[in-house]
């Protein structure tokens, strides 16, 4: 009986490099499937290894480079927000806002778990994550007006890194991504209602001239402001 080394020396065709990788590996099982040696044979010790080269060999990940930075980043950008949430709220509460503050607090909670979604994603599409530093969330607001206006601001702006990702999943058919980033279009504009609706609110109490006794009954109301806004589209005839 032939040696092992001889049978796979007398197979070139399994190892010749003209017809890659995947393909190659492909005729390594398969050549290693017809073996009928006993225990001693070349499946005990090499088609392990043959099963190991076509794992490792087989591209798992589901996302480009491009999509996965722009996921990456946006992840940061999750983040960057919560830590501005984060920050109005130690100032709305040391300015004596308990209601306000509340309502921040709840707000930067959200926001990470925005971050832990599209961390979850990255991973679940074979990527790889990269956490990175997240920016300083810049000065303390002058004003209740003021904080609101900086979170109007924010949360536009994170809206618009979301619409480029959805852009760009659909420039690259990624729909799977396409599909995830649906999510996120529509929290933001939840968000962005919010924020808009807050503002009115404080607009009414007097904007940037608001009094204490306006700035009282406001901070009252938004400790039991619900987080999630209603929108255009749950709107019907009967409740509007
Ligand atoms: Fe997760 Fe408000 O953006």
């Amino acid at each position: 009986m032939d040696s092992p080394r001889l049978r796979y020396a007398g197979r070139p065709s399994l190892l010749r490099k003209d017809g890659g990788e995947k393909e190659i590996y492909t005729n390594l099982l398969k050549g290693f499937d017809e073996s009928t040696d006993s225990i001693l044979s070349v499946d005990l010790w090499l088609k392990p290894f043959a099963y190991f080269l076509v794992y490792y060999a087989m591209e798992t990940n589901r996302l480009s480079a491009t999509l996965a930075a722009a996921l990456n980043q946006q992840m940061t950008n999750e983040a960057h927000n919560a830590q501005i949430y984060l920050a109005y709220a130690s100032w709305a509460s040391d300015k004596g806002y308990e209601g306000i503050a509340n309502f921040l607090f709840r707000h930067a909670n959200e926001e990470r778990n925005h971050m832990m979604k599209i961390l979850e994603y990255i991973l679940k599409r074979g990527a790889k994550v990269k956490v990175a530093s997240i920016p300083d969330p810049g000065p303390d607001p002058e004003s209740v007006n003021d904080c609101f206006e900086k979170v109007f601001k924010s949360e536009v702006d994170n809206t618009s890194s979301i619409y480029n990702i959805v852009n760009m999943s659909m420039a690259e058919k990624d729909w799977a991504t396409w599909n995830f980033m649906q999510w996120f279009v529509k929290e933001q504009t939840e968000e962005e209602t919010l924020a808009l609706d807050l503002l009115s609110k404080i607009k009414v109490a007097g904007g940037v001239n608001a009094k204490d006794d306006a700035l009282y009954v406001l901070d009252n109301d938004l400790g039991k402001t619900p987080d999630d806004a209603t929108l255009a589209q749950d709107v019907t005839v009967e409740k509007p």
